[in-house]
């Protein structure tokens, strides 16, 4: 490793790291191992267990026989102060998250700095919900009972055991947001991470034990999606699947989880416009467009990768975004001037590339990037194409690439503006660049997605409900409304 990281970080690699069940560290059943890639320098940096269907088997028996242990028995009170106790553990650890999420996932500094605090303060906003957990008292009349004679109210419960698949694009983040609610509403969890970036998650179930959760609460079984993560989702003791990831394998989900029809969320992918109107402050709109479309190296699901801006100022945005993009430094996250790194990996950098080469065949004209900045790691420039048309693959297809794809309207008339923009399966995000509030307010409503910016692209906040429309998947995370996702509602009628 070219790079000094802290000792902490260091030992953390070198483990031999196993499967993380029933509280302890086991060797996966049918035994295997699989490298671990820093993808800024192809380097080796540690090396995961593969688990398999045996060792699902076992987690998903820790997580039921857990339900019904301590966990089970709990108060609101005791289990938001674990969750507490869990936010405090991640923070005086804070260092060694953000190397392992540079390492894991090739993200810059600054962003793997964001992983621990996104981490404490999602765990912060969760352990607030368990006291706040509760049912209504109902006004039925029971089949012509007079209210003396009844009660009548509903009980909000835990769904059970909760498989969880995440993906690899900001790690620790990915996972905590589904492990926050699901110990904020009482249930268990199995979770497989994604075999890009495994190390997080291991992590965070180490903590959690630290911070008090007993054991089978969370379970950790590192592995393939079409093995580990298929044996999840089709898993008959399993109550509920969340899953984010492409919309591919989000469809393979759902006809896993068709056997036993346990519950399911998803949060899938994205083609989110962002729409830029004449009046709009270009001096906010353009380095809004560029972050949009570039941060994360585009790998992320809310990426802004089609923007629509008006004629009357196509020339100055687009020059604009062409030259923000030229000034963005790309190199390894531990370079602290870098402000994009890496792609996840060789698969996904070649798959770009093809990308890129089929958007010149097919007309698209390049303002910049698309070459290799460094000959070691799966760089990629920020690239911008203008002359986009809705029919281009680069404007259709998800790419999870620094990519963006420009397209020109000249109309006033917002409900044809916003019909090009929800010209896409996807429904995830999208912002709208515009300092007339009417414009804005109207385009926010015309917008099919389920989030949208006004002169900002994909805000986030634990507060803040988060998913998609159309085939950008089901629920929503985040919030209240992420908690739901792991509670079931009972009715009951007391009569006397
Ligand atoms: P993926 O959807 O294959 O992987 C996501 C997770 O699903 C990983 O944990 C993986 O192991 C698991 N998985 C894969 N196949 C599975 C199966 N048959 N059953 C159960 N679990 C399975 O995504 P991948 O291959 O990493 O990336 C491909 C494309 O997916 C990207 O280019 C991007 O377009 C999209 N994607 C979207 C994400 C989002 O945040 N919405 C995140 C990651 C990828
Ligand atoms: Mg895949």
């Amino acid at each position: 490793m070219t790079y000094e990281v802290t000792a902490a970080t260091r030992e953390y690699l070198l483990r031999r790291h196993g499967l993380f069940i029933d509280g302890e560290w086991r060797r996966p059943q049918e035994e295997g191992e699989l490298p671990v890639e820093d993808p800024a320098t192809e380097q080796v940096i540690s090396q995961m267990a593969l688990g398999g269907k045996a060792d699902i088997d076992a987690a998903v028996a820790s997580a039921r026989a857990a339900l019904k242990g301590p966990w089970g028995s709990m108060t609101a009170d005791e289990r938001g102060r674990v969750l507490l106790k869990y936010a405090d553990l991640i923070e005086s650890r804070s260092q060694l998250f953000t190397e392992l999420a540079v390492l894991d996932n090739g993200m810059p500094y600054v962003l793997g700095e964001s992983t621990g605090m996104f981490c404490s303060m999602f765990l912060r906003y969760y352990a607030g919900w368990t006291s706040k957990i509760s049912g209504m008292t109902l006004p039925s009349s029971g089949g012509g009972r007079r209210p003396q004679d009844l009660l009548a109210y509903t009980l909000r419960e835990p769904i059970g055991v909760v498989g969880a698949i995440t993906p690899w694009n900001y790690p620790f983040g990915m996972e905590i947001l589904k492990i926050a609610p699901v110990l904020a509403s009482g249930c268990t969890l199995v979770m497989k991470p994604a075999e890009q970036a495994p190390l997080a998650a291991l992590l965070l179930a180490e903590l959690a034990h630290e911070a008090g959760v007993p054991r089978g609460v969370f379970n950790v079984v590192t592995g393939l999606g079409e093995t580990a993560g298929a044996a999840l989702a089709a898993h008959s003791g399993v109550d509920k699947i969340a899953f984010t990831g492409s919309t591919e394998v989000g469809r393979l989900i759902v006809q896993a989880a068709a056997g036993n029809l346990k519950k399911v969320s998803l949060e899938l992918g994205g083609k989110s416009p962002v729409v830029v109107f004449p009046d709009a402050d270009l001096s906010k709109a353009i380095p809004g467009a560029a972050m949009a479309g570039f941060m994360l190296q585009g790998q992320n699901c809310v990426c802004g990768s089609r923007v629509f801006v008006h004629e009357s100022i196509a020339d100055a945005f687009t020059t604009g975004l062409a030259a923000a993009a030229k000034a963005m430094v790309v190199g390894p996250g531990f370079d602290r001037s870098a402000m994009l790194g890496p792609v996840i990996s060789k698969v996904q950098r070649d798959r770009i590339e093809r990308l890129l080469a089929t958007a010149e065949k097919e007309g698209a004209r390049r303002l910049c990037g698309g070459g290799r900045p460094h000959d070691r790691g799966w760089f990629i420039e920020p690239t911008v194409y203008a002359d986009c048309t809705p029919d281009m693959t680069i404007v259709r297809e998800e790419i999870f690439g620094p990519v963006i794809a420009v397209q020109t309207f000249n109309d006033h008339d917002l409900e044809r503006i916003a019909e090009q923009a929800n010209d896409t399966v996807y429904g995830l995000s999208g912002s709208i660049w515009t300092r007339d509030l009417e414009t804005a307010h109207r385009m926010v409503r015309l917008i099919d997605a389920g989030q949208v910016g006004v002169n900002c692209h994909a805000a986030m906040d634990p507060s803040m409900p988060f998913g998609g429309n159309k085939q950008s998947g089901w629920g929503r995370e985040f919030g209240q409304e992420g908690l739901d996702l792991y509670l079931k509602t009972k009715a009951v009628t007391v009569t006397w």
